[in-house]
């Protein structure tokens, strides 16, 4: 009897745990799209997509899970970047796009207080702008040097920046959008979870249309009703603000 008291105890304090945990979340994801209101939702799709290509990857339930944090949570760094070099509607100068790519460490020193907590996700948060070739950042780290989960966040996440568009640049569609990636596999993604990618893509998944995603998404927390970027063809992977 007294087995079961403490069996259900701990079990209630590691509910109250993960729910004041994805809180916390839900708050760095809404601070964030407080600040850039042109990337509405980017990190929940991101999240969207980075589950099912981890999914497919083969890894478990647990790990989807923390990879779906990271991912929401992956650009935090940004709230301590200015907002006319962030929101700025045309190309960055080198030393703005500098401050830019320093949103990955900066996101990292934010989330430090809580290390011990978001230990398994700092690695997404830091270096989700690697590149397979090596010539990403912060650090630049090439191929299996970078950590699995942030380049299954790194392919999600410049996905979603394609089919979004930016301030500076109007949407590529889907199919555009894969196409980039599979040209840039090998140099900028990792090539194998390029062709995962394009498998989970080939079936139609709900993240594939941003518009569709958007439509039929239900926040855990009362978005902001902001305006929505306009569909239309054309920007980068490689974009200074992608991602
Ligand atoms: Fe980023």
């Amino acid at each position: 009897m007294l087995l079961l008291y403490f069996s259900r105890f701990y079990w209630d304090e590691k509910v109250k745990l993960e729910d004041s945990f994805n809180a916390t979340i839900d708050t760095l994801v809404q601070a964030l799209d407080a600040k850039d209101t042109f990337t509405r939702l980017h990190s929940e799709r991101v999240a969207a997509i980075a589950t099912d290509l981890a999914q497919v990857k083969g890894l478990d339930e647990a790990d989807r899970r923390k990879i779906a944090y990271g991912a929401r949570i992956h650009d935090i760094g940004k709230v301590g970047i200015p907002d006319d070099v962030l929101l700025k509607p045309i190309r960055l100068t080198s030393q703005e796009f500098e401050l830019i790519k320093s949103h990955t460490t900066r996101g990292a020193e934010i989330l430090k207080p809580a290390a011990r907590y978001f230990k398994e996700v700092l690695p997404i948060v830091l270096y989700h702008h690697e590149r397979w070739d090596g010539r990403g950042y912060p650090e630049g780290r090439a191929g299996d040097a970078i950590p699995l989960w942030a380049r299954i966040v790194c392919i999600a996440d410049a996905y979603e920046a394609m089919t979004a568009g930016r301030s500076y640049s109007p949407p590529k569609s889907p199919q555009r959008a894969m196409q980039e990636l599979e040209d840039l596999a090998g140099d900028q993604f990792d090539p194998e979870l390029v062709k995962l990618f394009k498998g989970i893509w080939l079936q139609d998944p709900i993240w594939k249309d941003r518009e569709v995603f958007l439509r039929s998404y239900t926040s855990p927390v009362p978005s902001l009703d902001l305006p929505l970027p306009s569909r239309s063809e054309s920007g980068s992977a490689t974009s200074p603000k992608s991602g």
